[in-house]
């Protein structure tokens, strides 16, 4: 029986790529100071329609009633859940939070190349700074996420706007800033819609005299002044050919308020790699104006990036080697004499409490059988257990290369050639 369409199921080398991922997000997460969390899967339905995510997201939730009656939902993404816990524990933590959480979220959506039902998200938030500096520290993690395993500015591009600037330009046709959700909806789906369409949904919308040239004309303004002295920071970090500053992205959910951003592959023709930007009323909305506390983050997907990373051949090498140094076993034990088998078991014992990974066959085998496990289970050396007892035969399987070394000196031989 396969999973449900939309859901994996990951075979250890699945699972094996993944780690590598999520390894690599924590490792580049705490390099800025950013401590872990968690929260639950399933939240009250109300957390979502509570104006908060608001857009699509509503429309592709996992919702029920449970056996209590109550209404409840799958996390379609975690900054909910993350506004709800720092509301609740604001007086606990001095500010600024910097949080991390790798969790997995559900959204009903088609599935396609990178786009799934449940798929898992790093996300990354700052809370409760509301300087540009804020911004760009999180605009700098994100970035360096994406260096750390490969990427350069000629594979991904961070797209930069900020909703200050729609919020300014719609204003001269009357819509004003508590009204401008359905027209930046609208801005969102322009790219992936025929004009008509666009034009269609405009002229439903009450203004005065907006066009969609006009949205052009403004999309194309050559700059864009409120991002300047964040532009200047990334600068500063040396950052600055990551990003394009682009008005074209708005972001489909509802809470941003300020600036907002999107990375994408320059190649694969991949979806959104990561997304974000900065919700200042989102904490103080939920709390129902008991918390007002600014913030900023993004989220990235574990699918994305994963199509992503077989794209890049830098990336695609650089996860090889992970791979190599983190191979199921290191050393396998061929029993050549099974009179040695207890000497075998002892030795397999001693290696693995010195921090080596160890397998060897559980059963007499001809001993071709045991170097052909040996290959599958991806071990550099299979060491030869024989008559010789205590001298061993030691071979690294990708070249062949044999020498011979008694027993008392296999540890240390072995820790100089693994390391
Ligand atoms: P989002 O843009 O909806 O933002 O999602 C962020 C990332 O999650 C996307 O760029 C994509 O990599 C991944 N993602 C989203 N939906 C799917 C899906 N169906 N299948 C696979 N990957 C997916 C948010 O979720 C915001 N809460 C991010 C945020 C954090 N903003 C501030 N803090």
């Amino acid at each position: 029986m396969k999973p449900l369409s939309g859901f994996r199921d990951l075979l250890p080398g699945d699972y094996a790529r993944r780690r590598y991922l999520t390894e690599g997000w924590r490792d580049v997460a705490r390099r800025y100071g950013f401590v872990e969390f968690d929260g639950p899967t399933l939240e009250s339905l109300e957390l979502y329609q509570k104006k908060n995510s608001g857009g699509e997201i509503l429309t592709q939730l996992y919702q029920f009633t449970d056996r209590g009656d109550r209404t409840v939902a799958l996390r379609p993404e975690m900054t909910p859940t993350l506004a709800r816990i720092v509301a609740a524990h604001d007086r606990e933590f001095s500010k600024p939070l910097r949080w991390f959480n790798v969790g997995s979220c559900f959204r009903y959506e088609r599935q396609q190349r990178g786009r799934l039902r449940e798929f898992l998200q790093l996300n990354c938030d700052l809370l409760g700074e509301r300087s540009v500096t804020a911004d760009a520290e999180v605009i700098a993690l994100l970035i360096d996420l994406l260096r750390h395993f490969g990427f350069g500015p000629n594979d991904v591009t961070i797209r930069l706007s900020d909703r200050l600037a729609w919020h300014d330009f719609l204003e001269q046709f009357g819509i004003k800033k508590e009204n401008t959700a359905d027209f930046l909806n609208v801005v969102d789906k322009m790219e992936r819609e025929p004009q008509e369409k666009t034009e269609e949904k405009i002229s439903l919308l009450q203004h005065s005299g907006l066009t969609v040239d006009k949205l052009r004309d403004f999309m194309a303004s050559p700059r864009i002044p409120v991002l300047e002295p964040l532009l200047e920071e990334l600068e500063a970090r040396g950052l600055r050919d990551f990003i394009k500053p682009d008005l074209s992205i708005v972001r489909g959910l509802a809470y941003y308020t300020g600036v907002v951003f999107e990375a994408f592959a320059l190649k694969g023709n991949l979806r959104a790699v990561a997304g974000g930007g900065r919700y200042d009323r989102l904490i103080h909305d939920l709390s129902n104006g008991a918390v007002t506390l600014p913030a900023v983050g993004f989220g990235m997907g574990d699918a994305v990036m994963l199509e992503f990373l077989k794209e890049v051949p830098r990336a695609t090498d650089r996860e090889a080697s992970f791979h190599q140094a983190t191979a199921a076993c290191q050393v396998y034990l061929v029993i050549a004499d099974e009179a040695q088998r207890a000497h075998a078991i002892r030795l397999a014992q001693q290696l693995r409490d010195a921090g080596v990974r160890v397998a060897f066959s559980l059963a007499p085998e001809r001993v071709g059988k045991q170097f052909s496990a040996a290959e599958n289970v991806g071990a550099t050396f299979a060491v030869m257990i024989g008559a010789e007892w205590p001298q061993l035969k030691v071979k690294r399987l990708s070249s062949r290369e044999e020498v011979s070394i008694p027993v008392e000196s296999l540890s240390t031989w072995l820790s100089s050639e693994i390391s």
